[in-house]
């Protein structure tokens, strides 16, 4: 298992289509543990698309625990349990929610995105068994997010076009600045 580089914006990747993974096989497995490994090593991430390591296949894997209410303390020690979903679907949804969302291939970037509050998922486990999902708040998020990658659907086209242009340049000047940052004196 490997910790894979995750792909920035604008990298083209980011705006492709993914393919339906027809087989899940050994490549599709290394993959799987992989993305798991990836979103593993970095304690704020909680989902992650194909798209985002490159791969245009599709395959999420995602963090749905971490905002749960319901959730106790004593579990806050417990291993993080990273759920891997292929050829995800949202079969439906309902209501609204505004969330602050980031993204890993956006890294510093942080703003609010109006979404359907509940949805219905299915798609397969590793094993190839159908899952069935119902969420809301938070994983409800998380899934429209994740999903949209794989469609080539990035965060900041969830906004209108003057909040979008807003943001892109204030995204534009933030890597500007981390590029000044790493230039030698
Ligand atoms: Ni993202």
């Amino acid at each position: 298992m490997s910790v894979l580089n995750i792909v920035k914006f604008p990298a083209p990747v980011l705006k492709e289509k993914a393919e339906p993974i027809v087989e899940i096989d050994e490549d599709v497995q290394a993959l799987i543990d992989d993305m798991i490994e990836t979103i593993l090593a970095d304690e704020k991430s909680v989902g992650l698309a194909a798209n985002q390591v490159g791969v245009t296949r599709r395959l999420i894997v995602v963090e749905l625990q971490r905002y749960d209410e319901n959730r106790n303390e004593d579990e806050e020690e417990k291993v993080r349990e990273i759920t891997a979903i292929i050829n995800p679907e949202i079969v439906s949804s309902e209501g609204e929610i505004i969330y602050e969302e980031g993204c890993l291939s956006f890294p510093g970037l942080h703003f609010d995105v109006k979404r359907a509050e509940a949805v219905k998922v299915t798609g397969l486990d590793r094993e190839g068994n159908a899952i069935e999902l119902d969420l809301n708040g938070f994983g409800a998020v998380l899934l429209q997010h994740e999903i949209d990658h794989l469609d080539g659907i990035l965060f900041i086209d969830r906004v209108s076009w003057v909040k979008r242009d807003l943001i892109k340049r204030k995204y534009k000047r933030m890597m500007q600045e981390r590029e000044d940052e790493n230039k030698p004196a």
